[in-house]
């Protein structure tokens, strides 16, 4: 048995979150967790909104609302859009809490007292209407590496960088429209460079990352490291721990990685056992596993290692970093502002939170940006209520009608096709298992898949409702495998579609307690057993023409 931290980037408590920030950070980790979870792992699943930032400042300004009043609205919108894709975190906190505050300021302090964090002057936007330096988005202009228009001045929406605010082509101020004059002011400065060989030989020793991820992390190394300001002149944030940096706070991305301790910090505190977090954190045996985005790369693989290598405290680094690509809809950026988006409440009122699950795990960013597309979000919906729906609902109304409700017994000589069909569980199993442990969730989908399609040709050709008036043992023995195929398909799909795999288990008599079925071939007793009573449909299929019209709201709002 291993330990397990596992963590998904924290949102932006700055408005809802969308499908494509699900594909990349929160349905792969939610799937993993639960993985592991049936495989018997020890494991914590740790989340919080990201709540500091100037993207959060500004959209409190223009709303002119507080800001602590403003993030607190996201944070609960963001909480229950999670809780409706049972995206289930062992806890989900803030970065506002007392607590993180508390760790900043030590992580600050203890890379400060090293000499590894220093002051210096830089030049910054300065804006003379408004009476304030621009921090990062308060800045806009293009980006100087590869030039694209009106982006914002810490980070290129189109090539990723991490901006220097300073170096933005054609600055102007993005509350008065301005232009920006430069003036000199003191920040303060994480020196990266210094841990640079660290970094490479940790990098280099990772043999089971994603290319994409330590192929970038490596060549940034390669680049030089160079040194970035990590505080900024803004009244929300956390404070710099120092007399002489009054008025000054940690710049976003230095405060939000250590919401992954403050938050476990209090799922420890909450859970009464408030040491309880250093089982984890400071336990060498824990795989650190952080789950991103690819514009969160540099963060979790270079800044935030460093970090964390340069505390005092016996702070663990990744284990792995699985960093996705992006996730797109019909071809472009999800974008609320353009109108390019989902609503999401239409969207689960028609559909099912699962179908939606298994769409997005089955097409997603693993390894190249993927989309949600309509066409094919029907597609795969349909694809479950064909061969999972369809084979569960045949197999079980007919035990229902045929057999009093309860599975019949199998007989003791199998048909050399039952034996294909029950000896075929256990490598599915293995297979399926290989892919989950290497977050290759789109491989485990075909495996599991693979083996709800064999059941089906195996009900096909054998043809039960024939046998029934010709060999009515032969009949149940057919039932019977079949019904274990319909278990097994749905304890290997249960990370991705946990409520329907409940529910088959349910349907097939099987008492689940809403718990996480073990990660094995099922060999409990089949024959006799009551079928529960739910006989409800488990997907319904989505007609041609109400896909049309979906995708014409879409280009007629976008
Ligand atoms: N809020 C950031 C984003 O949405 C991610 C922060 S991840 C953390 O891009 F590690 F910094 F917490
Ligand atoms: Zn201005």
């Amino acid at each position: 048995m291993s330990k397990y931290l596992i963590t998904s980037a924290l949102p932006y408590a700055n408005g809802p979150i969308h499908f494509g920030h699900i594909a990349g950070a929160y349905l792969p980790a939610d799937i993993f967790n639960r993985f592991l979870r049936q495989k018997g792992e020890n494991v914590l699943y740790i989340c919080g909104t990201d709540e500091h930032g100037v993207a959060i400042t500004i959209n409190a300004e223009k709303e002119g609302i507080p800001y602590k009043q403003y993030v607190d609205r996201y944070h609960n919108i963001i909480k229950e859009f999670f809780d409706k894709l049972n995206i289930r975190f062992d806890h989900f906190s803030r970065t506002t809490i007392p607590e993180h505050y508390a760790l900043s300021q030590e992580f600050f302090l203890a890379l400060h007292k090293k000499g590894l964090i220093k002051p210096a002057v830089e030049d910054q936007f300065y804006c003379s209407a408004c009476n304030r330096f621009l921090a990062d988005r308060y800045v806009s202009g293009a980006c100087p590496k590869c030039g694209a228009p009106d982006v914002r001045g810490d980070e290129c929406t189109k090539c990723g960088e991490w901006l220097d605010p300073s170096k933005i082509i054609s600055p102007a101020c993005k509350v008065c429209g301005r232009k920006p004059e430069i003036r000199r002011a003191t920040q303060y400065f994480m020196d990266l460079k210094a841990f640079a060989p660290r970094l490479k030989e940790w990098l280099e020793n990772k043999k089971d990352w994603k290319p994409n991820v330590k192929n970038k992390a490596l060549s940034l190394i390669e680049e030089g490291l160079v040194e970035r300001a990590i505080t900024r002149d803004l009244a929300w944030g956390v404070p710099v721990p120092l007399e002489e940096a009054k008025g000054k706070v940690l710049y976003v991305w230095f405060d939000a990685p250590i919401g992954y301790v403050s938050s476990t910090m209090e799922w420890a505190r909450l859970s009464g056992k408030p040491e309880a977090w250093k089982d984890w954190w400071f336990d060498k045996e824990t795989k650190l596993i952080h789950f991103i985005g690819k514009d969160n790369i540099i963060f979790h693989t270079i800044i935030w290692p460093a970090m964390l290598m340069g505390q005092d405290k016996p702070y663990i680094i990744p284990d792995n970093v699985p960093g996705n690509e992006f996730y797109n809809l019909e071809g472009r950026q999800f974008s609320k502002s353009d109108g390019w988006y989902i609503d999401t409440a239409d969207f689960f009122s028609k559909y099912g939170v699962d179908a939606l699950r298994y769409a997005i795990a089955s097409n997603g960013p693993e390894t190249s940006d993927s989309q949600f597309a309509w066409e094919d979000f029907q597609a795969r919906n349909n694809e479950l209520a064909d061969s999972l729906g369809n084979l569960v609902n045949r197999c079980f109304s007919f035990i229902r009608k045929n057999f009093d409700g309860k599975i019949p017994a199998a007989s003791s000589e199998l048909k050399p096709e039952d034996k294909a069909l029950l000896d075929s569980f256990t490598p599915v199993f293995e297979e399926a298992s290989k892919s989950y442990y290497s977050y290759r969730v789109r491989a485990a989908l075909t495996q599991a898949m693979a083996l709800a399609h064999a059941a089906n040709k195996y009900v096909n050709d054998t043809a039960p409702w024939t046998l029934r008036k010709t060999d009515l043992a032969r009949c149940g023995t057919v039932l019977n495998v079949a019904s274990r195929a319909i278990i097994n398909a749905a304890i290997i799909l249960y990370p991705v579609i946990p409520d329907t795999a409940l529910k088959i288990l349910t349907k097939a008599g099987m008492n689940t307690d809403g718990k996480a079925p073990e990660f094995k071939p099922y060999t409990g007793d089949l024959n006799n057993k009551t079928l529960g009573t739910d006989d409800t449909l488990l997907f319904t299929k989505i007609p041609d023409d109400q896909i049309k019209l979906e995708i014409e709201k879409l280009k007629k709002t976008g």
